[in-house]
This record gives C-alpha cells, structure tokens and sequence, in this order.
C-alpha cells in the first residue's frame, strides 16, 4: 500500500484525499464510494438533508469513524489505522462540532493550551502566549481565567476554534458549528470562520448556513444518501442545480 500519494491535476498534493471511501452501518451504506479532494486554502461547504452522511464523511477524516473500504490521505499520507502516529496526524485535522466540547473543568486559557502541551511537547511560557494570540485573533482573549460555562455560546465555539488552531492544523473541518447556537450569536462564529478562510486556511464546512457557503466557499459539495451527487460553484450550484435530489433540497430551503 502506498503510503504518499501526489494528487491529481494541478500536481499539487491535495490536503484532504477521499479515495473510494465506504462505510456500512449494519445495512445502511452511509458512506458510497466518496471521492474527495481538497487543494490547499481550499474551502469545501458540504450540503445534504439530514441523514445524507456530511458528519459521518467528517469524522471519517480524522478517523473519530473506521471506513471499510477506500483510503484517506492527509496532505499526502495515508490515515494510519491507530496509535502515536494516528494522534500525531489528527493534529494536522482540526474539527469544531455542534456541541463545543470544552473541558468544562479547566480554564478557557487551559482548554486552548492543553493540546499543544499534551500532544505536542509544547512548553507551558510558549503555549500560553500562542493561545492568548489565538484567543485574541477569535475576540475572546479577555475571557482567559473563565470557565467555559461562563461564556455565551458564540463565546464558547469561538474558544473551540482557537482550541483547534492552536494544533495547527492542515484543515479544518467544521460541522454545523452554529446549529445550536442562538440566533444573534451565529454571525460572530461565522465572521470569525469568514476570516479564517479569508486567512488561506483549508476548511472542509457542514452548515446551513447559505450565507456562509456564498460567501466564502470555493466548492459546495451535495451529499444525498451517502454520495456525492453533485459538486459545484456555490454561485453555480444555487442558481442552477444539476439532479432532482439539489433541486429538492434546495427548494426547501426556500419555502422554510
Ligand atoms: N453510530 C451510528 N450507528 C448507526 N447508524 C448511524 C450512526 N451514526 C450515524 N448513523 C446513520 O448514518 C446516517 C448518516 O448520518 P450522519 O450523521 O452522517 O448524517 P448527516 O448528514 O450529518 O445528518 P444531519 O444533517 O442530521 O446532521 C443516518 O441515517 C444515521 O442515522
Ligand atoms: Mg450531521
């Protein structure tokens, strides 16, 4: 088995690599032969109805979910299947969820500084100033000393992502980070991805957020089913879907 692989096309290695990925749960294929490929400073907004397999796809990049069959490459290596250098490459995978997933108990300066210390032997004095630059770049900085319960949400996933970032990451994958957010908190986490993006940073987004996909992504992928049925421009993909299952999605969205 190949261990690198240089990507196709423009000769450059892709980032995120998806070669004939599946995945069953039981009978359900939630995953159907996916081939994916993200280019540096690339950002992919991923779309689907609910149950289509957009959070199984990203949890399969950084291996939170096995595949069956198929390979993932990260910036040209394969997913290792566990151990020390699984954990070394998922630091190259950055992931945000619905849910922030704070260390409830530790400081929001702990949860940021955790990783690089832990996971890469990062000494505490340079751990602290990367995640007070990190915390300031989100707009969170002077909320250092609290505890995540302290914050709003927008607060607490705007620390998630400056904890993600202070691993530095290759990608980011993003799943439906404002979902659960309120209504006047969602632009500051979208304002704050905007940036990264506007930063070259390479992201991979599940979200509904339509605004966000016009905006700021390159590729919008369409996922029904566990596939891909369709890949495009945003400006293309929402004026003039290709298949049924886009035009249904879409309009949708527009009569809710
Ligand atoms: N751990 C699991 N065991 C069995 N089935 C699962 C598991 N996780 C997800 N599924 C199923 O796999 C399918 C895809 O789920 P997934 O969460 O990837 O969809 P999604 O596109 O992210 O949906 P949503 O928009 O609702 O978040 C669904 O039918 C779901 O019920
Ligand atoms: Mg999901």
């Amino acid at each position: 088995m190949k261990e690198t692989q240089s990507g196709s096309g423009s000769g450059e290695t892709p980032v995120v690599r998806m070669d004939k990925v599946n995945k069953h749960y039981g009978a359900l294929h939630v995953l159907q032969d996916i081939e994916l490929e993200v280019t540096r400073g690339e950002v992919v907004v991923v779309l689907g109805p609910s149950g289509s397999g957009k959070s199984t796809l990203c949890r399969t990049i950084n291996r939170l979910e096995t595949i069956d069959d198929g390979d993932i490459y990260i910036d040209g290596t394969r997913l290792p299947a566990e151990g020390k250098p699984l954990a070394q490459l998922r630091a190259d995978v950055g992931m945000v969820f619905q849910s922030f997933n704070l260390f409830a108990h530790k400081s929001i300066l702990e949860n940021v500084t955790l990783g690089p210390i832990k996971v890469k032997g990062m000494k505490k004095a340079e751990a602290d100033k990367l995640a007070m630059k990190l915390l300031t770049r989100v707009g969170v900085a002077n909320q250092k000393d609290k505890l995540p319960a302290q914050l709003s949400g927008g607060q607490q996933q705007r620390v998630a992502i400056a904890r993600a970032l202070a691993m530095k990451p290759k990608v980011m994958l993003f799943d439906e980070p404002t979902s659960a957010l309120d209504p006047e908190m969602i632009q500051e986490v979208l304002d704050t991805m905007v940036e990264l993006a506007e930063e070259g940073m390479t992201m991979i987004v599940v979200t509904h957020e339509m605004g966000f996909a016009r905006k700021a992504a390159h590729r919008v992928v369409f996922m029904s089913d566990g596939a891909i049925v369709e890949e495009a421009k945003p400006e293309d993909f929402f004026t003039n879907p290709q298949s049924d299952r886009a035009k249904d999605f879409l309009g949708k969205l527009i009569t809710n």
